[in-house]
């Protein structure tokens, strides 16, 4: 089959791009290396079965015709992260929503199947355990920045929704938690790359608010091979949305000492109050779990990565990095 993965330069994309390729198909990688590297596929540039295009989504003619030559399309490409959200705003509205609405709108053109990834962002402040698809979002004033992603995010769940029920595009939607693997960079806000690099250099772990609050993540493995199966699915997943997580909760302050004593490392943590590290009147939710019940049932899906697993895999990677 052939396949276009929008954003397959990036940390996810590339790993879904590796994986398509092992199970044989022909994979077009576009990207326009924003947040995404050269580097995250540059291994991949040997194989005959990889393309990747530097370009944008929201350059209509060139998803237009990437769209006319592929069989299924992953749309992973946007602008990602809390931190890069609260700086430049405008930049990644335009990104998550026109950007999405091209790739969506172009799709149907040629009446292509569509996977678009959205975010546990979504459920914003709703902390009532774990969260099932059709709960409420809880969210913030929209003149707050930091809810600007999770608008655009459901705006794209939207338009997903909205070709597949009135135009009968047959689009998937993903709600991924957080997930973190090897090629996560922690430029922008990402926790666990950020505090393994701090903990390798024996500098001090900045735990942003108290550290009360909690998360799962989700090894990147276990991300992409969801995606897939979805994909692959003939029926049940198509006008679906579905949470794709871990649910092995962990403190923010937990998940520093882990890996201070992980990376055998002499770093204290500090805490940084929220309105230092984003931005005044940053708001963030104190506990994010996901029900995956659905896709349970749909695909039989179960994380196999512990957290435990997914940190030596992060710290294995970064002591590579610092080696080369
Ligand atoms: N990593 C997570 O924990 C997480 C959680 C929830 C949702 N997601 C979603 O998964 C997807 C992939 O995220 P990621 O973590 O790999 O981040 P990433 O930043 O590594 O990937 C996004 C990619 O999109 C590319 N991109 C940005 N703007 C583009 C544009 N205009 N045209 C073409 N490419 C563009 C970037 O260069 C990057 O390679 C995103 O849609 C994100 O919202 C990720």
């Amino acid at each position: 089959m052939e396949i276009l993965v929008t954003g397959g330069a990036g940390f996810i994309g590339s790993h879904l791009c590796e994986k398509l390729l092992n199970a044989h198909h022909d994979v077009t990688a576009l990207d326009n290396l924003s947040t995404g590297k050269y580097a995250n596929v540059a291994h991949l540039k040997g194989d005959k079965k990889f393309n990747l295009v530097v370009g944008s989504i929201l350059d209509k003619k060139l998803i237009d015709k990437l769209c006319e030559k592929t069989d299924v399309i992953f749309h992973l490409a946007a602008a990602v992260g809390v931190e890069l959200i609260v700086k430049e705003p405008l930049e990644s509205l335009t990104t998550n929503i026109k950007g999405s609405e091209i790739v969506l709108d172009m799709a149907r053109r040629y009446n292509k199947k569509v996977l678009i990834t959205s975010t546990s962002e979504i459920y914003g402040k709703n902390t009532s355990g774990p969260l099932k698809e059709e709960d409420d979002r809880i969210l913030g004033s929209p003149l707050k920045s930091r809810w600007s992603y999770s608008t655009a995010k459901a705006v794209d769940e939207m338009l997903a929704y909205v070709y597949w029920k009135e135009k009968g595009l047959p689009t998937i939607i993903v709600r991924l938690f957080n997930t973190v693997g090897p090629r996560q960079t922690g430029s922008y806000g990402m926790v666990i790359p950020r505090f393994v690099a701090q903990a390798l250099k024996n500098e001090p772990l900045t735990v942003y608010g108290d550290g009360a609050q909690s998360r799962c993540f989700l090894h990147v493995q276990d991300a992409v091979g969801a995606l897939v199966k979805l994909m692959e699915r003939p029926q049940g997943a198509v006008g679906g949305v579905f949470n794709v997580g871990s649910q092995e909760e962990v403190t923010i302050k937990d998940l520093a000492e882990k890996i201070i004593q992980l990376t055998h490392s002499s770093s204290q943590i500090v805490y940084i109050p929220y309105d230092k590290a984003y931005e005044e009147g940053f708001e963030d939710m104190q506990r994010r779990v996901p029900d995956i019940g659905k896709i349970q049932r749909l695909i039989g899906y179960e994380p196999t990565v512990s957290l435990e697993g997914i940190l030596k895999s992060v710290i294995t990677y970064f002591k590579g990095r610092n080696s080369e």
